[in-house]
C-alpha cells in the first residue's frame, strides 16, 4: 500500500500553500498548452490533487477524468466550484484504470517524483501510455535535479526561507532519493516539520521511461510558455508521443 503524504490536514491547506502555481500567470500558459494538445478529446490527470489544473481546464471545454490517491485532496477538489466537472478514480497512478481512452494524459508539479522507485516511475508511464490513444500525449512538468547547488559533499539545499517557512531539500545522490523538509510556523516560534520524499530523476531518464512504455520524445520546453530548454533550466515541460 502506497504511503499517503496529502492527508486531510495536507488538503485542507494545500491551494493557500501553493497559492503562487494558482496565479494566472502560471495556469494560464498551463490550460493552453495541455488544451491545445487535448484538440477537443479527453484528458487524463495523474495525481488530480485539489483540481488546481484540472478545473481551469475543465472549463475550457476539455473534459477532465482524473486519478488520484488521496480522497483528502479529491474532497477538496469536489467543494470548489467546477469540482463537479471533473470524473476522479482514486487509486494508485501505476496502476489504477480511469474508463475511456484519452488524446492527453498529463504528470504537472514535480509529482512524478512522489513515486519513489524507478520501477514505478516506469510504471507511471506505462500506465500513461495504456490509456492513450495512437498518437496521444503524456506531458510531465518536473523540476531539474539541482545538484550543481551541492557544493562538495553537501546534502542539503535551502529552497524557501521566509518569515512562516523553511523548505530545505535533502539528497541522497547514491539512491537518487530527496526529502523535501519542510518546517512551518504561524507564530514565528514553534515549527512544525513534515517531510516528503522524493525521487529525483533526469529528464533523459524520463525520455527512456517514455520508450519502455512506446513513447517518443516529441517537445521538451523550459516552461509551459514553451521557451527554450537549455542547460540552465531548473525545471522542463516534456511531451513524448504514443506510437
Ligand atoms: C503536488 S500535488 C499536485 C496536485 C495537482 N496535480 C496540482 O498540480 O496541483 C501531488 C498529488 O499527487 C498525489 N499522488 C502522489 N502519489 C500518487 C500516486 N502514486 N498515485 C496517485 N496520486 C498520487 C498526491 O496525493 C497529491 O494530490
Amino acid at each position: 500500500m502506497r504511503e499517503n503524504h496529502f492527508d486531510t490536514e495536507v488538503a485542507e491547506r494545500y491551494d493557500e500553500g501553493s497559492a503562487e502555481m494558482f496565479a494566472p500567470e502560471v495556469l494560464g500558459p498551463t490550460v493552453d498548452l495541455l488544451a491545445e494538445l487535448a484538440g477537443g478529446r479527453p484528458a487524463l490527470e495523474l495525481a488530480v490533487g485539489t483540481g488546481r489544473v484540472a478545473i481551469p481546464l475543465a472549463q475550457r471545454g476539455v473534459h477532465v477524468h482524473g486519478i488520484e490517491l488521496s480522497e483528502a485532496m479529491v474532497a477538496q477538489l469536489r467543494a470548489k466550484p467546477g469540482g463537479d466537472l471533473i470524473d476522479v478514480t482514486i487509486g494508485d497512478m501505476t496502476e489504477a484504470t480511469a474508463e475511456g481512452r484519452f488524446r492527453l494524459a498529463y504528470l504537472v508539479f514535480n509529482t512524478i517524483g512522489n513515486v519513489t522507485t524507478q520501477d514505478d516511475q516506469v510504471a507511471v508511464f506505462e500506465n500513461a501510455a495504456r490509456h492513450l490513444e495512437p498518437g496521444g500525449f503524456f506531458v510531465v512538468e518536473n523540476g531539474v535535479p539541482i545538484l550543481r547547488r551541492l557544493p562538495g559533499s553537501e546534502r542539503f539545499a535551502v529552497f524557501d526561507h521566509t518569515d512562516g517557512h523553511v523548505g530545505i531539500d535533502e539528497y541522497d545522490t547514491a539512491t537518487q532519493l530527496m526529502w523535501s523538509h519542510h518546517y512551518s510556523s504561524t507564530d514565528g516560534t514553534t515549527y512544525r516539520r513534515s517531510s516528503v520524499p522524493f525521487r529525483y530523476v533526469w529528464p533523459a531518464e524520463l525520455d527512456l521511461m517514455a520508450r519502455i512504455a512506446g513513447m517518443r520524445l516529441a517537445h521538451r520546453w523550459a516552461d509551459w510558455d514553451r521557451s527554450e530548454f537549455t542547460g540552465a533550466s531548473t525545471r522542463h515541460v516534456s511531451v513524448w508521443r504514443k506510437g
